[in-house]
């Protein structure tokens, strides 16, 4: 770890916190016409299926207005409204570096853009993930709230060797998570608003299990990155998300080092089922 508490060695012309200039002026028209592509499909895609905190956060950070969006720009309502900034980085950043960004209000964002042929899918996280997908969001006081909490958790987390555990909420609640609305669940998730194919398949198809958020059972679950989810945990509320996790989680870690992890599409004695799964998307991919 260097002198100031970052640890590993950012790539040449990076900062020590791994941040870069977005170099906006850089995009080229065929990149800008990538987002927009991509922008329309899921504006058109995500009325009555995103919940209203995200569509509500495209609006408050004007990103209708077409093109790649500027930092400089996106900043000044982000920050007026919760605080929160962007920041460019070159691609995944390490853990610490991560969560010291989101303890101090920053989300680091990919600068690049993915090539045209590449719409549907993409492994690393670009801009259009990392900025369609997670920022508006952060235009919510609650939810910004939860992930500067999360930021701080990771910090912990690492010094306590207990990571693995962690990082399951965030990719069941930030990247995958469902909210429950009187209209029936709505996706938040970066991840599935984000995907175009993901959206349609996290709240329609016969698939997943969608069950009911519990801290713990949540913590316990194995997940895959490389398809879709088999499972999805639907959060009651944002501020039922943020109350479950302002406890201490020291206990809780130790809970789970004694307790077996728990299959990725498994449905519980205990849990609230949503909507209980065929898996057969699952199956048929072997
Ligand atoms: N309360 C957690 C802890 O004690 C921190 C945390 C908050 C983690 C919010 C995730 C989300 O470590
Ligand atoms: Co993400």
């Amino acid at each position: 770890m260097s002198s100031d508490g970052f640890s590993g060695e950012p790539p040449p012309g990076a900062a020590a916190d791994w941040t870069i200039d977005q170099g906006w002026d850089a995009y080229t028209a065929a990149e800008h016409a990538v987002w927009d592509a991509l922008y329309e499909r899921q504006a058109a895609l995500l009325p009555g299926r995103a919940c209203d905190e995200f569509l509500h956060g495209l609006d408050a950070l004007n990103l209708h207005r077409g093109g790649i969006p500027d930092f400089r720009q996106i900043n000044v309502d982000l920050q007026r409204l919760t605080g929160w900034t962007v920041v460019a980085v070159p691609g995944l950043v390490p853990d610490d570096v991560f969560f010291k960004h989101l303890a101090n209000r920053r989300f680091p964002a990919g600068q690049f853009i993915r090539r045209a042929d590449q719409l549907d899918y993409l492994q690393e996280p670009d801009i259009f993930h990392d900025v369609f997908g997670h920022v508006p969001m952060l235009t919510d006081p609650v939810f910004a709230d939860y992930m500067q909490a999360y930021g701080e958790g990771g910090r912990r987390a690492l010094g306590l060797g207990q990571l693995h555990n962690l990082a399951r909420l965030y990719w069941y609640t930030v990247e995958f998570g469902l909210l429950e609305t009187p209209a029936g669940p709505r996706i938040y998730g970066a991840g599935i608003v984000s995907s175009r194919t993901e959206s349609l398949f996290a709240l329609d198809d016969p698939s997943p299990n969608r069950i009911g958020f519990d801290l713990e059972r949540l913590m316990r679950t194995l997940y895959r990155i490389d398809d879709f989810q088999q499972v999805y945990f639907v959060v009651p509320s944002l501020r039922a998300l943020l109350d479950a996790t302002l406890q201490d989680f020291a206990p809780i870690y130790r809970r789970l080092e004694g307790a077996a992890d728990i299959a990725i599409d498994a449905v519980l004695p205990g849990d609230r089922v949503f909507s209980r799964g065929t898996q057969a998307y699952a199956s048929g991919r072997g």
